[in-house]
C-alpha cells in the first residue's frame, strides 16, 4: 500500500538524498518534504526530488505545531521521518540556545503534533514516528572500549549530543507515556552528495581545490565511523518498515578512521584525479596538485574543539540480526563517488558558500 511520508529537515544534507533515495525505490508513495532553510537547507538540492510529481516541499518551522498538525491531516501523512536539527557540533559550542529551541522544543512540537491527530483524533494505531539521531548521545570511547550498542549508557559531551539525547528521551517518553509509535535511530558520521561544507570532508574537497589550509583540529587522532548516506538510507528504511515500536537501532559504517588519515587519503585521491584528468588543472588552478605540490602541503594542525570527543564506534550487530542492515559502500568508493559528485556540482557548492542560491529559490518559486 502507498504511504505519505512527512519528512522534517528535507532539504538539509541527509534529508535531501533521503527524499531522492524514498522517491526511487518507492514507486507510488509520496513525501512532503518540510523544512526552515535554515543556512543548511538548500532547496537547490531538492532539484531532483521535486520534478517528480509525488514530491512536495513546504517551508516551515517545526516549532510550528499548528501547521505541523494540519499538515498530519490534510495531507493524509502515514509516517514522519525527523532529520530537522541543528547539526554542526563546533556551531553548538558556540551558541548553543538554537540547538535546545530546534532539537529539543522542536522536537517535543512534532511529537506534540503526532499525539493530537494521530492519537486523539484518528486513534487508527497505524502511523510511526521515525526519530533520527547520532551516536554522538553515547560519548565518548576510548581506544580499546567496545563500540557503542544500544545498551550504552548516554554521556553526551557537546551542546549538541546533550541536545539530541534530551530529544531521543522525549521521543522514548512519548512512547512509554502516550502509546506513540515511535522508532530511533542513531547513526554515526555520514558522507556523501550535499553534505554542507562546515563539516571535514566537504571542507577539505573544496578546500583542496581552493588551495586553502586544511584545518586539523588537535592531534588529527580522533576517530570517527564514516557511513556513505545511501547505507543510512537504507538503514532508516528497515527500521521504518520493520523496526519494533519504541526500539532504538545502531546505523553505523564499520568503517573507523581517524581524522588524519582520512584527510591524507582524501588528499592523495584529489592528486590522482588531478595526474588524470588534466583538465581540473585549469577549472582549479589554485589546487596544490595544479602547481606541482601535493594536496598534503595544505595540512594546517590548529587548535583542537573544547571537549572534543576523541572516538566514536558503531555497534550494528541489532539493526543487522532484526532487520538484515549491513552497510554496503566500501569507504575507497564512497570517498572517490563523494569527490566526483563535488567536483561534478561546483556551481552546487559555490552557490552554497556564497548564499545566492537564495537569489536563485526567489527566481524559480518567487519570494
Ligand atoms: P543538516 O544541518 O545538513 O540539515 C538539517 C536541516 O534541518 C536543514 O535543512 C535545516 O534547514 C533544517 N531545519 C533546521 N531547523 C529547522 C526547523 N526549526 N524547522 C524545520 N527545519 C529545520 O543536517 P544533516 O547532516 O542532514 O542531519 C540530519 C539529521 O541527522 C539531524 O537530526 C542530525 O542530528 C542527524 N545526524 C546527522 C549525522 C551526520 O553525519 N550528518 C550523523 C548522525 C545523525
Ligand atoms: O557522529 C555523528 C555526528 O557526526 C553527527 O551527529 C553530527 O551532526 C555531524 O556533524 C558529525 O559530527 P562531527 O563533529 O563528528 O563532524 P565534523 O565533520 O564536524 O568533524 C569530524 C571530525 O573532524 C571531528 O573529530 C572534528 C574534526 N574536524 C572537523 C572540522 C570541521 C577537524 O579536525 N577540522 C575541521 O575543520
Amino acid at each position: 500500500m502507498s504511504k505519505t511520508l512527512l519528512v522534517t529537515g528535507a532539504a538539509g544534507f541527509i534529508g535531501v538524498n533521503f527524499c531522492n533515495y524514498w522517491l526511487g525505490r518507492y514507486a507510488t508513495d509520496r513525501i512532503i518534504g518540510f523544512d526552515i532553510l535554515s543556512y543548511a537547507g538548500n532547496r537547490h538540492s531538492l532539484e531532483q526530488a521535486e520534478l517528480n510529481d509525488r514530491f512536495e516541499f513546504v517551508a516551515g518551522d517545526i516549532l510550528d505545531q499548528t501547521l505541523i498538525e494540519t499538515l498530519l491531516r490534510d495531507q493524509k501523512v502515514d509516517d514522519i521521518v525527523h532529520f530537522a536539527a541543528e547539526s554542526h557540533v563546533d556551531r553548538s559550542i558556540t551558541a548553543p540556545d538554537l540547538f535546545l529551541e530546534t532539537n529539543i522544543m522542536g522536537t517535543h512540537s512534532l511529537l506534540k503534533a503526532a499525539r493530537q491527530v494521530w492519537l486523539t483524533e484518528q486513534a487508527d494505531g497505524r502511523h510511526r514516528f521515525h526519530h533520527v539521531s547520532t551516536d554522538e548521545v553515547y560519548g565518548t570511547l576510548a581506544p580499546q572500549d567496545p563500540a557503542f550498542c544500544e545498551t550504552t549508557a548516554y554521556q553526551p559531551n557537546s551542546p549538541y549530543s546533550a541536545s539530541k539525547a534530551a530529544s531521543d528521551h522525549m521521543v522514548r517518553a512519548y512512547h512509554h507515556t502516550y502509546g506513540l509509535d515511535v522508532t530511533t535511530s542513531n547513526c554515526s558520521n555520514n558522507y556523501g552528495p550535499f553534505h554542507f561544507p562546515e563539516k571535514l570532508i566537504p571542507l577539505c574537497i573544496i578546500n583542496i581545490l581552493n588551495g586553502k589550509a586544511l584545518p586539523i583540529y588537535g592531534d588529527g587522532q580522533q576517530i570517527r565511523d564514516w557511513l556513505y548516506v545511501e547505507d543510512h538510507c537504507r538503514g532508516i528504511d528497515l527500521v521504518l518498515t520493520n523496526g519494533r515500536a519504541g526500539e532504538t537501532y545502531n546505523i553505523g559504517g564499520n568503517n573507523e578512521k581517524a581524522n588524519i588519515d582520512l584527510v591524507n587519503v582524501l588528499c592523495k585521491l584529489v592528486d590522482e584525479k588531478f595526474n588524470n584528468n588534466p583538465e581540473l588543472k585549469q577549472r582549479f588552478p589554485d589546487a596544490p596538485a595544479a602547481n606541482q605540490k601535493t594536496s598534503d602541503s595544505l595540512i594546517t594542525y590548529v587548535s583542537d574543539r573544547p571537549g572534543h570527543d576523541r572516538r566514536y564506534a558503531v555497534d550494528v550487530s541489532k539493526a543487522h540480526s532484526e532487520l538484515g542492515y549491513e552497510p554496503k559502500e566500501t569507504f575507497e568508493k564512497g570517498l572517490s563517488k563523494t569527490l566526483n559528485w563535488y567536483l561534478d556540482n561546483e556551481n552546487w557548492w559555490r552557490t552554497v558558500l556564497d548564499g545566492s542560491y537564495r537569489e536563485w529559490i526567489d527566481e524559480q518559486y518567487g519570494s
